[in-house]
């Protein structure tokens, strides 16, 4: 039986670390993809020759040609640029929107039985472009946003109540960006809903952190963004899908109608599988909980229409050719 094979594109920070979880927690062989020449190539040398000493027999090669990515079961989408001085965010979005198109078409062609998990910012927005650019179901196209921004508001949770992280549970919901919508009522410690465990003001001082859970990396780091919990959240989509385990998880999906939103990707619960999105999971909201979903929606379609209006201005410029830089930025203040 052969094992199955992922893609990652973009060796840098993401997706080197992603790389780095996905074999060395045997989850499958990886393919390492970047415009850097050397570059991916040096970091998967590296990553294998780990391999005895972490113990496992996962196969990881690097390579700039498509053509070695051939026959995946997932394309992890990481390779964008950081926003330089003097760029606008404007200017970032048309150029990312650009890497993105331009990976997903080549990698799209050679693995056309894929699942793509979107992870290059601004996410929602990139989420779209994947989806066009490689005309696979929406079900197949899913944006990592959610498991991260989850993962944050359990780690707050756990040290506020002094309780181990596996006791915790917890969603946030919406586009990745200053309007992400952590549901505190949905977010459990032992199975009890933190609203039940922690006074009103101490949740919104958690809540607060996990919206700029990105941004306050970011301060400490100086340059570059979050990539450890990022990449975590990656592997744990990968896995969840490869080994059908029908997890259910926050992740950006193509609403048609869901949530009262057509036509949008925008983070919501999703059972994950080998079919990519099997369900989106309708929870029950309450009427503040939704005006804030909604408003979190209305600002993933003005990314999406600014997105559109760029492209109609300045007709699609071949981006292929530039390489990243160091850190990376994304659409919003605070959602890294
Ligand atoms: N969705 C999320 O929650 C989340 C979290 C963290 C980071 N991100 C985003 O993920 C992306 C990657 O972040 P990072 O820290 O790894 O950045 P990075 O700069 O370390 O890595 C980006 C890599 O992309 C490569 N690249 C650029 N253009 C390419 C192309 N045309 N083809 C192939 N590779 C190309 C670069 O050479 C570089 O190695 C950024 O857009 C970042 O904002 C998203």
């Amino acid at each position: 039986m052969t094992r199955p094979l992922v893609t990652v594109i973009g060796a840098g920070n993401v997706g080197a670390t992603a790389a780095q979880r996905i074999v060395e927690g045997s989850i499958a062989d990886v393919v390492l993809v970047d415009i850097v020449e050397g570059l991916p190539q040096g970091k998967a040398l590296d990553l294998a020759e780990a391999a005895p000493v972490v113990g496992h027999d996962m196969r990881i090669t690097g390579t700039n040609d498509y053509a070695e990515t051939a026959g995946s079961d997932i394309i992890v989408v990481t390779s964008g640029l950081a926003r330089q001085p003097g760029m606008s965010r404007d200017d970032l979005m048309t150029k990312n929107a650009g890497i993105v198109r331009s990976v997903v078409q080549q990698a799209a062609a050679h693995s056309p039985g894929a699942i793509i998990i979107v992870v290059t910012n601004p996410l929602d927005a990139m989420c779209h472009v994947a989806l066009e650019a490689s005309g696979f179901a929406p079900e197949r196209v899913i944006g990592m946003a959610g498991v991260l921004d989850s993962a944050r508001f359990r780690s707050f949770i756990a040290h506020e109540l002094r309780v181990s992280v596996t006791s915790t549970h917890a969603f946030v919901l919406g586009g990745h960006g200053d309007t992400m919508v952590p549901l505190p009522r949905y977010s459990t410690v032992g199975g009890v809903p933190i609203t039940e465990l922690l006074e009103a003001e101490r949740i919104e001082t958690l809540v607060d952190r996990t919206r700029n859970g990105g941004a306050e990396v970011v301060a400490l780091l100086k340059t570059g963004s979050a990539f450890y919990a990022p990449a975590a959240a990656v592997a744990q989509m990968v896995d969840a899908i490869l080994h059908e385990r029908h997890t259910i998880l926050p992740c950006a999906a193509y609403l048609q109608g869901e949530y009262d939103v057509d036509g949008l990707f925008v983070g919501v619960p999703v059972k994950l599988g080998r079919r990519g999105i099997e369900e989106i999971v309708e929870i029950e909201l309450t009427d503040e909980e939704r005006a804030a979903f909604q408003e979190s929606a209305a600002s993933v379609q003005e990314l999406v229409d600014t997105l559109a209006r760029l492209a109609a201005e300045a007709p699609a410029e071949p981006t292929s050719g530039e390489a990243g830089s160091e850190s990376s930025e994304e659409g919003t203040e605070t959602a890294r």
